[in-house]
Parts: structure tokens; C-alpha cells; sequence
């Protein structure tokens, strides 16, 4: 459990990560080899300490501790500097947000992702995913990453503004998303923020890319307050929700905080998911073949209505799998308001507190064969000995991804469209390994489509 820490405490400091070299630290082992680092500083303890250059940080390997970090004492770990870098780009948006701020926009939020309206975006995903593998030119490589990442970009955008304008918006949306998470990632590793004070090419086409995309967000909102009748798309769901306690709705700007926190969070996590699952399809042809038989069986090889995915009990586990393999936010940060001790160690306040989902779902003592692709590990006969807490591939607590159900949605009708349209071919090269940035990407990941035989 973790307390205040009073004068009386035996907390003591956590071990230190071992081969920290002069200087950098343990840094150059975070940028060159980071998933494996992560790994091996398992077998140091529950806690250790990182050094960053001339900061420590704290990494939690214990998934009960991560437990209290996110939950129990959520409270007295707040988000870490990723979050307070992502203001410039998505203002007080709720991936921003902290303290009261954060839950009355959750309490705005939240309701636009229920499953009932979940259920309004699954024709806009299963309209887009249909055209999208339609179009794959027969048996040529396609790089999945981009091309996954332009399709749930266009799902979310749609989901956000089911009007022409959304339409239009989708290539602004294109065209600045990259850009602004780049921005975010190299703010989040200048901790003095004076890089993005400088007069740079890169920081000038921030500044562009951001006035074209509120542009955009703005012309869109003003034209739904002239409307008479209330859509139900997200932006729609948004407008119309009221702070149970006050009353209040959200302001133009809060509205627009929103739509960005929700691009942001939603269209490149998602992306991911489908591109591993692709991979680990292409590497295990029988769990494919599996899921053509699901599909054929309860669409008859059509695209999925949404309300056919709830027989879709396989690709749903392969959903699931494919993030506790690959989780999209695998690496993640809170920051400590008083010394506090966690486990019997002693965090001092100020700390950076780290902890990697890729890590914990990766651990043999929590996933029996944790580097097994084993969709069948969630059959509820089998799932029933994995410890709860264990996989976290949404988060827990106050900030739990609220687009979960919206995630699981896409990525499975996705799937569910390719395995009955298409088969899945890898392309031979260089073998494909998990790269750790802000995300988990995969390194280089070409695969060809075929039209299945009728
Ligand atoms: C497979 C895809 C996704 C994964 C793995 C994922 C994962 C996560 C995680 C781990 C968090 C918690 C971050 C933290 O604790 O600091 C989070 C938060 C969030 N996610 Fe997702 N997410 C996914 C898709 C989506 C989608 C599709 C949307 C929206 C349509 C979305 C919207 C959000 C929002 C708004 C938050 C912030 C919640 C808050 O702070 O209260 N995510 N997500």
C-alpha cells in the first residue's frame, strides 16, 4: 500500500537499474534498445530506479503497485509530462486535463461513447472498412501502418462530423495528424521547452498545421449551433451533454479541445491494433483460417454489422491478444505530489514514475508463454486463471481509455472484413520487430491481399 511518507517510515530508495552509464544514464538504453531494457529491469524489483541524464525516474514492474499507482492512490499521481506537452496541441481537452478539470469533462465525455452510440459509428466503420479493402489492388505489398492509420483516421472523423464537412475535413485531419504527434512526442523530450520556442521550419509548420486544423474544428462547430436538429454523431453527443451539477455544456473552445484529444488518442492506437493483428494473422495461418470460418459462418463473408460482432467470439480474442502482445500506449508516466512511499519505497515528490504495459503483459509470471500469439488463452475456461489486473492494455482508474468499446468495434470489423473478403499474404524482407516510440509500431510491415475465391 502506499502512504505519505512520515518521518517514522522504513521506506528505503529502490534498487537502481543496473549498467547506468556516466551521464546519459540508462538513457541510451531507453532510446536504442528500450523494449528489451524494459524487460530485463524486471528481475531487479518491484520498483527500480532509472537514471535519465542528471534525473532519476521510477519504474514500476509490479503489476499490484501499478494497481495503486493508477487506482488506490491515483490522487497523488497525477499524468506525467507527456500529458502536460499534449496542451499545446489539445488544449484542456480531457487527454490533458487533470484534478476536477479532468472529471467534469469525462462526465461530458463519456456518455457519447456508450454502446448505443458505439453502434451509430459501426456503419461509418463498416462503410469505410468495406471500401478501404475493396480498393487493395490484388496481391501488391501494402505498407499496413499508414495505410491503417489514413483508414481509422477517416473513421474517426467521420464518427466526429457526420456531415459534408466532415467529409472534407478528413484530408486536414490527414495531413495534421502526423504532424502534431510528432510535435507532441519532441516537446515531451525537452524538458526545458525551449526547442519549440525556436523559429524552425519544424516549429512554423506546427504552428500552420495547427491554425489549418482549428480552422477547420471551428467552421464545423459554428455550423452545428446554426443547426435546428441535433445530429448523433460524437461532435453532436458532445453539444448536448450537461454537467449534472451545474448544468453547464461545453464551450466552443472545450469543444474543440475535444475533438482534437479524441483524434489524437484514438485513430493511431487503433491503426496499430489492426496492424499487429494483420502480422500475427500472417504468421499463424491457422488462426486465420479460424477466423474466415467465423466470419463466413455468422456474415457470410460480408463486412460486419455491429450488431453481428457479438458472434464474433474469435476475433474478439484476437483483438484482445494482439494488445496484450503489442499494446498501442506500452510506455507511460505520472509524476508524485509528496514523497511517497509504494511497496516499502520511498518515491520523492517531484518524481517521474514510469511503468510499461509491454512489459507486465510480457511477464511469465502473470501470462503463461507471455511471447505465444494465443488467442485462445481468453476462452473463459482458460482465461479464468489470469489475474485480473494483469492486463491493462486500455489502463485503469481515472483515466481509462473511454474508447474502448469503440477500439474493439473498428479493429473487429476491420478484421472480420479482410478475413472475408481477402487472404492475407506476408511479404518476405526484413522479419517485423516491435519499435518503442510514444507508441509500439511495427518496424517495417508490408502484407499482400488476395481475393478469396467464392
Ligand atoms: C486499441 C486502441 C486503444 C488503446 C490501446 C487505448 C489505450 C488507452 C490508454 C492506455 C489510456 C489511458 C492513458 C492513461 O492512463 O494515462 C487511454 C485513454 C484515452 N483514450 Fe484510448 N485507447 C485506444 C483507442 C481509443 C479510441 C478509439 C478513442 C476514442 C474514440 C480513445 C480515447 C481515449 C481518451 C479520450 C482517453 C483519455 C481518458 C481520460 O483521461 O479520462 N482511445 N487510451
Amino acid at each position: 500500500m502506499s502512504t505519505t511518507v512520515n518521518p517514522s517510515s522504513t521506506a528505503v530508495r529502490p534498487p537502481r537499474a543496473p549498467a547506468a552509464l556516466p551521464l546519459v544514464g540508462h538513457g541510451l538504453q531507453l532510446v536504442r534498445r528500450r523494449l528489451e531494457f524494459l524487460q530485463e529491469v524486471r528481475a531487479h524489483g518491484p520498483v527500480v530506479r532509472v537514471r535519465l541524464g542528471p534525473t532519476t525516474a521510477y519504474l514500476v514492474n509490479d503489476h499490484t503497485l501499478l494497481h495503486q499507482l493508477l487506482v488506490t492512490d491515483a490522487a497523488r499521481f497525477p499524468r506525467g509530462i507527456h500529458f502536460q506537452k499534449a496542451k499545446s496541441v489539445a488544449g484542456n481537452g480531457i487527454i490533458t486535463a487533470s484534478g476536477a478539470a479532468h472529471r467534469r469533462q469525462r462526465r461530458l465525455v463519456l456518455p457519447a461513447f456508450n454502446r448505443k452510440k458505439v453502434h451509430v459509428y459501426g456503419e461509418v466503420m463498416r462503410e469505410f472498412a468495406a471500401a478501404r479493402v475493396a480498393a487493395w489492388p490484388e496481391g501488391e505489398p501494402i505498407e499496413l501502418k499508414p495505410e491503417f492509420v489514413s483508414l481509422a483516421t477517416t473513421i474517426a472523423t467521420k464518427s466526429l462530423f457526420a456531415t459534408e464537412l466532415g467529409t472534407a475535413a478528413v484530408a486536414t485531419v490527414e495531413r495534421a495528424l502526423p504532424v502534431l504527434t510528432r510535435g507532441v512526442s519532441l516537446r515531451a523530450m525537452d524538458p526545458t521547452g525551449l526547442l519549440e520556442k525556436l523559429p524552425t521550419s519544424a516549429n512554423r509548420r506546427f504552428a500552420a498545421t495547427m491554425r489549418e486544423l482549428h480552422t477547420v474544428i471551428d467552421q464545423i462547430i459554428a455550423s452545428y449551433r446554426g443547426r435546428e436538429q441535433s445530429g448523433d454523431d460524437l461532435l453532436s453527443m458532445f453539444m448536448i451533454a450537461r454537467d449534472e451539477e451545474t448544468g453547464e455544456g461545453m464551450t466552443d473552445e472545450q469543444l474543440r479541445d475535444e475533438v482534437i484529444s479524441i483524434l489524437l488518442s484514438s485513430a493511431e492506437t487503433t491503426a496499430l491494433t489492426m496492424s499487429w493483428a494483420c502480422h500475427e494473422l500472417g504468421r499463424n495461418p491457422e488462426v486465420f483460417r479460424r477466423l474466415q470460418a467465423e466470419v463466413d459462418t455468422v456474415t457470410g463473408g460480408e463486412p460486419p454489422r455491429y450488431e453481428q460482432l457479438s458472434e464474433l467470439d474469435l476475433t474478439r480474442r484476437i483483438v484482445k491478444e494482439t494488445l496484450r502482445l503489442y499494446p498501442p500506449t506500452y510506455f507511460l508516466s505520472r509524476s508524485a505530489v509528496g514523497d511517497i512511499e509504494l511497496g516499502g519505497y520511498l518515491i520523492p515528490d517531484g518524481s517521474t514514475v514510469l511503468y510499461s504495459f509491454y512489459s507486465q503483459h510480457r511477464d511469465p509470471a502473470l501470462f503463461r508463454d507471455p511471447d505465444r500469439f494465443d488467442p485462445d488463452r481468453w476462452l473463459p475456461e482458460r482465461s479464468a486463471d489470469v489475474t485480473p489486473a494483469a492486463y491493462v492494455a486500455f489502463g485503469e482508474g481515472a483515466h481509462r481509455c473511454v474508447g474502448e468499446a469503440f477500439a474493439y468495434a473498428e479493429a473487429m470489423t476491420t478484421l472480420a472484413t479482410i478475413a472475408g473478403q481477402r487472404t492475407l499474404h506476408p511479404v518476405p524482407g526484413r522479419p517485423v520487430r516491435p519499435v518503442g516510440t510514444v507508441t509500439l509500431s511495427p518496424s517495417d510491415l508490408k502484407m499482400a491481399f488476395r481475393r478469396r475465391p467464392r
